[in-house]
């Protein structure tokens, strides 16, 4: 009927919603300044969906799902596209005690299954076809423990946004023509001191995150004022009472025989300021010097900001 064939079709973002899942890998590329190195990224990225396609294929249970996110410096020469609004390296944000570094980084891949065997073939054969156009700066094996909880032992995940609110707050919209059906994607690598956190009962553990251990319950900001929860610094609301939502999709990691305890901040984000706001809250504090005491036991080592373009452009930089 004439009213569909007017309706706008809207704009296929890449797996920015795929569910979490008990594995995931996290690859940081550096380009090359070997030749054609960006005419290669171009062509392997434009194919990373019919060859996630293809490994998914084999176990469509375990819901394989790859989203790729290029970094500012590189976006031009990657894609040839106009810039997103709000695309910027990674900002430094420097408290007074703790730091979120900005580290290198041109293309951030994201690949998640519910089988770790996925996830390797996948990034096995994507490494492949990139050949010396690339440099691995960070691999990051990420895994499922318990029931979604961080090393730190807390269920980690739980206020993400769901059903129309996932879109709505991951997915840029016409308020940036350029941008639109992408993501802002930012990444950091912690590790943790978990002498430091072992050393804190449950109950200053569960003042530090905003919620109950065992049960997941959050608690009342009012209980605490003056020295503000994870929680409560990492909700944003904007001049006219509006809260922002992100989609987070973090991952344990680590090795129990090198000492390693990890999480992997994977946020994806409809509006960059959003993110950058909950890092100056963490970092700086609010009021400034109240810094998350999340980060007293957690130490930033990486940070990345990345757009993760909608699945047509991707699709279409091998042409
Ligand atoms: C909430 C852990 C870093 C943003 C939470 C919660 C936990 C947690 C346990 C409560 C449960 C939940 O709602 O998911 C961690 C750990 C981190 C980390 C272990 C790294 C060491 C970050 C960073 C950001 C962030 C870097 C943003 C820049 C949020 C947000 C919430 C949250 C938005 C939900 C707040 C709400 O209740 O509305 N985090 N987090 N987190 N975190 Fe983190």
């Amino acid at each position: 009927d004439a009213g569909s064939a007017q309706r706008r079709v809207p704009i296929e973002p890449q797996r920015v919603d795929a569910p979490l899942t008990s594995s995931a890998v996290l690859l940081t590329l550096a380009l090359t300044d070997a030749q054609n190195a960006v005419a290669t990224v171009r062509d392997v990225l434009s194919s990373v969906e019919d060859i996630t396609k293809n490994v998914a294929f084999r176990d469509l249970s375990a819901a394989l799902a790859c989203t790729v996110g290029i970094g500012s410096d590189m976006w031009d020469a990657v894609t040839g596209a106009p810039r997103p609004a709000e695309l910027h390296p990674f900002r430094d944000v420097r408290g007074a005690v703790h730091t979120a570094p900005a580290t290198e980084g041109d293309v951030q891949l994201h690949l998640r299954a519910n089988r770790r065997d996925l996830c390797f073939e996948l990034e096995r054969q994507l490494l492949d076809r990139f050949g010396d156009s690339v440099r691995v700066v960070d691999e990051t094996i990420g895994f499922r423990y318990f029931d979604a909880r961080d090393l730190l032992g807390f269920v980690d995940g739980t206020a993400n946004p769901v059903g129309a609110a996932l879109p709505a707050s991951t997915i840029v919209g016409t308020e940036d023509p350029a941008a639109e059906g992408g993501s802002y994607l930012v990444v950091q690598k912690y590790v943790h001191r978990m002498d430091a956190w072992t050393a804190l009962t449950a109950e200053q553990q569960e003042a530090v995150i905003g919620r109950t251990k065992s049960d997941n319950v959050e608690l009342d900001d009012a209980a605490a004022p003056d020295q503000k929860a994870h929680k409560t610094l990492a909700t944003i609301v904007d001049d006219d009472g509006v809260e922002h939502d992100i989609l987070r999709d973090n991952m344990p990691f680590g090795s129990p025989g090198r000492g390693e305890f990890g999480t992997y901040f994977i946020g994806y984000t409809r509006r960059l300021w959003v993110i950058e706001k909950m890092l100056e809250r963490m970092f700086i504090g609010d009021p400034p010097g109240k810094h998350d005491r999340l980060l007293d036991a957690s130490t930033a080592l990486t940070g990345g900001v990345y757009f993760v373009p909608p699945a047509e452009l991707l699709a279409g930089l091998g042409d």
